[in-house]
Parts: C-alpha cells; structure tokens; sequence
C-alpha cells in the first residue's frame, strides 16, 4: 500500500449521476481486480478519504467511476484536470480467479459494476470465459457498456425494462444456469439485497461464489473497525482489510 500525490487526467460525467476520473499516480502501481483505494476529495474540510473500487489500471494511470451522492463525491467530481489528491492505494484483497477456474460469471448492479469492470479488465486477456449479467436501474443509468462487452457474453437488465432484459442481475443469472449454462466460479457486487438473492440462489449449490461488500469506512487500512461485517462462524472481519471480497458462505448479509 502506498501513499502518492496523484494528478488528474481527466473527470468527466458519463451517465446520470455518475462520474469518471482518471488520475496519474506518476508510478506504476500493480492493482489487483476488486482492490479499492482512498482518495482524498480535492477539499480540505473532507478530513476522510473516499472508498471507490479501482475500475481500470493501465500503466501509471487509474480510472475509478463512481456515484454522485453524499458532499465528498459532489466535491470530487469538480476537481479539474491538473489538479492533484492524495491517494492511498492499493487497499483490500480484490477477486482471484483459479487456473482451474475457465468460465467466469460476473453479476452486478449499481456502483458494483464498477469493481467488476476490473475483473474483466484483468480477466479476459487471459483468455477466461466471462459471463457477465449487469442490471441497471434504468436506461439512463447504463454507462461502461463498451468495458462490459468486452466480456464473453454480456446480459444486460433494468429494474423497469427501459433496456436489455426487465428483470434484475441475480433473476438473468439464475435462469441462464438454470438452461444449463453453470459457471466455475460465481464473482458479484452491488447492493446488499442483491447479494443477499445470489447468496441464497447459490446456496444448495456447489459452486464457489465471492462477493464484495461495500460498508462504511473511516481509515480504510484495518485500525479504525468502522467497517466490520458478521461472519457465519460468529466472528466479526474488516471489510476493508480482511475483504472487501469474501467467500458467500462467510458472510451474514
Ligand atoms: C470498498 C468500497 C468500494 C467502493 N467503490 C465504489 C465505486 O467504485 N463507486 C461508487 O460510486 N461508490 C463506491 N463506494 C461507495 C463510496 O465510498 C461512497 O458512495 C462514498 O464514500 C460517499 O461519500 P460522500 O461524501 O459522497 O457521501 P456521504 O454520505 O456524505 O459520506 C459521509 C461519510 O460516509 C462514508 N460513506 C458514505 N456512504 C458510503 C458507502 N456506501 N461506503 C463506504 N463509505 C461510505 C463516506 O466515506 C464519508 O466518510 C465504495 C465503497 C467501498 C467501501
Ligand atoms: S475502515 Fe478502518 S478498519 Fe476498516
């Protein structure tokens, strides 16, 4: 984990209340799918950084999306190109795929997408199969479609069927396994009850499903427990350092 003085490339809207800010962080800093960083929101009254999923990693430079949705992000998504923030990354486990593991489903909704973009960014060049079921409130919440479809296959829904399939991400994912499409390994992010749906759709079924959590944060590196979660075993764990990726049996949702 490291702490840089990051300059931004880029910051730009790319759907309804959502944003896109690429960064230098002047180094090459490996990132694994699913890590996430800290960053700094350009305003000094913010004392706490940011949690956002690292959504691209290519060379020295970082692209994270996020949501419009509280005073910080707000504050961000005005800091010019130029300009600079401190950022502390890269921070949690992130989404390991087996050698054994060949065909890979990927279910998401919301800002989950995000973290899930990385996962088809590191994934497909080495030549998984990537099954990806995206759900989207409405038509003008879709954006990143041209990452998704670098997947296998793509299975796009909204919440009022405005586009793609009217049915959410867990409902396109169970009936395609159901027509005999069963994948090696099931990764997912999005809102709780969402997890909460695949968690219980996976459950008389023997096929390993990881999901990453999204909690509230203080420090973001495993000192402050802000962030702890309940594990099935009666035990508690960080989301921000022993996660944010978990086995689904682990976790209580
Ligand atoms: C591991 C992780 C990855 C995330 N990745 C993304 C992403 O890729 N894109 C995206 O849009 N959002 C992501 N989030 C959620 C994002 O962190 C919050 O939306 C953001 O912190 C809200 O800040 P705010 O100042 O706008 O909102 P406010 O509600 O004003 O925030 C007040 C405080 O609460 C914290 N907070 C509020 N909501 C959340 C939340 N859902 N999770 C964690 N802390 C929160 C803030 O950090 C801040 O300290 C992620 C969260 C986590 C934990
Ligand atoms: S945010 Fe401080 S321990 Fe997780």
């Amino acid at each position: 984990m490291k702490e840089v003085l990051a300059t931004v490339l880029e910051n730009k809207r790319i759907a309804e209340n959502i944003q896109s800010l690429t960064f230098s962080t002047g180094e090459v800093i490996p990132v694994r799918a699913g890590q996430f960083l800290n960053i700094s929101t350009g305003n000094g009254v913010h004392l706490l950084r940011r949690p956002i999923a690292v959504c691209k990693a290519e060379g020295e430079n970082i692209t994270i999306c996020f949501q419009l949705k509280g005073e910080g992000t707000h504050q961000l998504a005005l800091v010019p190109a130029g300009a600079k923030l401190s950022v502390l990354l890269p921070l949690g486990n992130g989404f390991f795929v087996k050698e054994s593991e060949q065909k890979v489903a990927l279910v998401a909704g919301g800002v989950g997408i995000f973290p899930i973009i990385s996962v088809i960014w590191e994934y497909a060049p080495k030549g998984k199969q990537i099954h990806s079921y995206i759900g989207f409130r409405n038509r003008s919440a879709i954006c990143c479609l041209d990452e998704l479809e670098k997947s296998t296959a793509l299975t796009v829904t909204t919440d009022d069927g405005s586009y793609g399939l009217h049915m959410n991400a867990v409902q396109a994912f169970v009936a395609d396994m159901d027509r005999g499409n069963v994948p090696d390994v099931v990764l997912s992010c999005g809102p709780t009850p969402m997890l909460r749906a695949l968690q219980a759709a996976m459950q008389q079924r023997d096929i390993p499903c990881y999901v990453s959590l999204e909690e509230r944060m203080g420090c973001g590196i495993g000192a402050c427990l802000v962030c702890v979660c309940n594990q099935t075993n009666g035990t508690h764990a960080r989301v921000c350092k022993d996660g944010p990726v978990f086995n689904a049996k682990d976790v209580q949702l």
